[in-house]
């Protein structure tokens, strides 16, 4: 019993430093990027890594959330699990970001559970997670709204984390409006898109 204690005493004196070295060996990242979607063939990483191509003069984060399984929150794997070091760490990487580009995915017109239960758990490790952060908010599915009944929720619910979310983008009917040299196919969507970035890299 008492060895028991010591060693979860050493074990949490361990995580904290590990902790305190992850953040000292903070480097101020401009632009954080992601998609809200956990799949490896996300059609939302795809425009996020082009958006991303085309920032020239800042640096750009990019993260595949496909390499972030998070099981489905609940108060009880909360209180069992606590918080992994994976979510600690995407909320670093997010709260030293000065922007962020987060492409969403739609699932029956809403955010997909994933990016839900992500925002869920950042929630409770930090509430105003996305405190004074810029946000371009896009979204895009094969579908000819491009997922925007996922975007305009998640636009509502971001500045309640703190963000503001000045600009926003969909992508309609990924597959003819994309091309995976190219990129944004379409010249007028390509113009929206590029304008709507130009303004967002305006703020940071
Ligand atoms: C369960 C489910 C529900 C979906 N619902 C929608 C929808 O409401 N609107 C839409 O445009 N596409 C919908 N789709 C198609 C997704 O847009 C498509 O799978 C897309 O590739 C998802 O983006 P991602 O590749 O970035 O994950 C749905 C797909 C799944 C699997």
């Amino acid at each position: 019993m008492f060895k028991n204690a010591k060693l979860a005493k050493l074990l949490a004196i361990q995580a904290k430093l590990r902790y305190f070295r992850h953040l000292k060996n903070f480097t101020m990242s401009a632009i954080l990027a992601l998609a809200g979607s956990n799949s490896s063939t996300s059609i939302n990483f795809k425009l996020v890594q082009y958006t991303a191509g085309l920032i020239g003069d800042k640096e750009v984060q990019l993260l595949n959330m496909a390499n972030y399984p998070f099981p489905l929150y609940s108060e009880d794997n909360e209180r069992e699990m606590g918080f992994s070091n994976s979510l600690v760490e995407l909320r670093d990487d997010i709260m030293k970001a000065k922007g962020v580009i987060i492409s969403l995915n739609e699932h029956n017109s809403n955010p997909s559970a994933y990016f839900k239960n992500v925002l869920d758990w950042l929630s409770r490790l930090e509430i105003k997670f996305l405190e004074d952060t810029e946000v371009l908010l896009m979204s895009t599915s094969p579908g000819k709204r491009g997922g925007l009944g996922s975007l305009e929720i998640i636009e509502k619910l971001l500045p309640r984390f703190g963000a503001n979310v000045g600009a926003s983008f969909s992508l309609p009917s990924f597959y003819e409006n994309f091309d995976s040299e190219k990129g944004i196919t379409d010249s007028a969507l390509a113009e929206t898109h590029q304008r709507v970035l130009t303004e967002f890299l305006s703020k940071i």
